[in-house]
């Protein structure tokens, strides 16, 4: 991370969310990784952890017990956001953890309106604390992903290289503009991720020339091949920065936070 620029007093905190309604496209991977190689950088990162599966919890070495003060009670409004916030092992990584309360959470509230600005609305506090925040929600088009896609301004898109995934960012970019229209004019589609990238293969070539087709090359962020370093990572409740930094892995998370590190400028200025 040796010439990521820090982020200045002044720097507004960056709401990010990694989002994609397809499951198991590598968002909680990519949200873990991130956070640490930012935090590795000397940014304060705060993950919310917006999915009832919990998997950025567990991977952070939580589990997601319905006792604790979770996301689930701050989007509620029964708590501020600081008494839900846990401390983790990482030093600058704060984490507000899921639980199954969230399933609960979202059958109560869906049905209501006004609901999609919750997090937005609680998260705000955050400002003080924290340079970034990294939002992790389900893989479900669900108010959970709505309001993780509401509290945020800057979206980036993991899309796994199979050939279903150009139909998916189809559906993706249709939500971002609904929200868009609809609560958050400031949210902007700032990258598409590669996962489960392989240069060899005429698949992931293809797919990676149409977003580059679509979107145009500075949305394209750095590729994040497959690595099993990355899968079996979070079995030990490490990153990959702590499980193997000289794995490719972590070599590619290196490279695409400081992609996104350093869009910061171009966000501000559009900003
Ligand atoms: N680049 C990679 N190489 C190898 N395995 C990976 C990679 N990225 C993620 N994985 C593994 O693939 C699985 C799915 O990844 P992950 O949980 O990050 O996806 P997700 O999009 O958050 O899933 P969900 O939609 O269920 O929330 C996990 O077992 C993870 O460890
Ligand atoms: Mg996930």
């Amino acid at each position: 991370m040796g010439n990521t620029k820090p982020f200045t007093q002044e720097s507004p905190t960056r709401f990010i969310t990694f989002a994609n309604r397809k499951g198991g496209c590598g968002k909680t991977t990519t949200v873990i990784n991130i956070a640490h190689a930012m935090a590795l950088a000397g940014h304060r990162v705060l993950i919310v952890d917006m999915d009832p599966q919990a998997h950025a919890s567990l991977s952070l070495g939580f589990s997601p017990e319905t006792d604790r003060m979770n996301v689930a009670h701050v989007l509620a409004k029964e708590i501020t956001m600081d008494k839900a916030v846990l401390n983790t092992h990482l030093g600058n990584i704060d984490l507000i953890p899921a639980s199954r309360d969230l399933t609960q959470y979202e059958i109560h509230h869906s049905v209501k309106e006004g609901q999609e600005t919750n997090l937005t609305d609680t998260i705000t506090t955050a400002r003080e604390r924290y340079d970034v925040v990294i939002i992790d929600p389900p893989p479900t088009v669900s108010l959970l992903m709505i309001s993780s896609l509401v509290a945020a301004t800057e979206v980036y898109i993991p899309l796994q290289m199979n050939f279903l995934a150009m139909e998916g960012l189809a559906e993706m970019m249709r939500l971002i503009y609904l929200v868009n229209a609809t609560w958050n004019p400031d949210l902007r589609l700032q990258g598409i991720v590669p996962t489960f990238f392989n240069k060899n293969t005429r698949l992931s070539k293809g797919i990676c020339r149409e977003i580059i087709h679509n979107f145009g090359k500075e949305k394209m962020a750095p590729a994040v091949r497959t690595n099993i370093k990355l899968a079996e990572a979070p079995g030990y409740k490490q990153t990959i920065f702590e499980f193997d930094p000289k794995s490719i892995g972590a070599d590619d998370y290196r490279k695409l936070a400081r992609f996104i590190l350093n869009s910061h400028e171009s966000f501000e200025n559009h900003g």
